[in-house]
């Protein structure tokens, strides 16, 4: 069975005190969860203390972004060594906010890929298609071209092990729209196939969340889907219950609470 998975994507929201009590209560909620694996992505000047809070809990941290240099004049940069300074396991790569908001090529993405491999992390490599290209059908074309885009780096398929893919359709993300499970799932096994065609074994394992306004609602009816690990959750991240519900939709949680 694959790990599943209960990602916060929290993007450049909160203080230090709404962050710390946001901490205490994921923190004391996933202790009856135990067989998913939680992680949170802070923002990096909130990350010292997300380690403190989290420290000795079942809850993984991890940041939104990194450069993919390892130092040098790269003023406003952090890099992943610097990350695993504090306790981070966990990276997001391609956000579609990153791509289209600050002009992200799959070129820069597949070396930020690279870059948090080589530095120990995890990447959480994101891709998704926008609402144009799904009404003009691109959205299997798109998809694949962003997975191709490590899947044809000279280190290939293996680049996937102790990595994880998230599908956010850029269409549902912040906008209360979400894919259907259906629509989701369609996906999803369109990008495990195209790994398994590189390595089955490899494709087996790959963790693939979905992600795009995943609520304590529609959890349920995604999760339960064959292809669908787990969800990269962004607004309803910020409130813990509703998290913490969303957890709770993963069928083997159900079956055991
Ligand atoms: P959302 O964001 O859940 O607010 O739609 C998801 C994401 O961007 O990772």
């Amino acid at each position: 069975m694959r790990q599943s998975v209960i990602a916060g994507n929290w993007k450049m929201h909160g203080t230090r005190a709404s962050v710390s009590k946001l901490l205490e209560e994921i923190k004391s909620g996933a202790r009856a969860i135990a067989n998913v694996e939680w992680i949170v992505f802070s923002p990096f000047v909130f990350l010292e203390q997300t380690a403190h809070i989290l420290q000795g809990s079942n809850v993984h941290w991890g940041a939104q972004n990194l450069n993919p240099e390892a130092s040098g004049a790269f003023t406003g940069e952090i890099s992943g060594s610097m990350l695993q300074e504090f306790g981070c396991e966990y990276v997001i790569v391609g956000h579609s906010e990153r791509r289209q908001l600050y002009g992200e090529t799959d070129a820069i993405v597949a070396k930020k890929f690279i870059a948090a491999k080589q530095t120990g992390l995890k990447p959480i490599l994101c891709l998704g298609e926008t609402l144009k290209q799904r009404e003009s059908l691109l959205t299997h074309d798109v998809v694949l071209q962003q997975l191709n885009a490590i899947l044809t780096l000279p280190e290939g398929v293996s680049l996937l092990k102790d990595a994880l893919l998230a599908y956010e359709p850029v269409w549902a993300i912040g906008t209360g729209l979400t894919a259907t499970p259906e629509q989701a799932q369609e996906v999803h096994h369109l990008l495990r196939q195209q790994v398994a065609s590189f390595s089955k074994e490899i494709a087996e394992k790959l963790p693939i969340l979905y992600g795009g306004s995943v609520k304590a609602g529609n959890a349920s009816q995604l999760f339960a889907m064959p292809d669908i690990d787990g969800g990269l959750v962004g607004g309803a991240s910020l409130d813990a219950k509703e998290f913490i519900e969303i957890a709770r939709s993963f069928p083997h949680v159900k079956r055991e609470l």
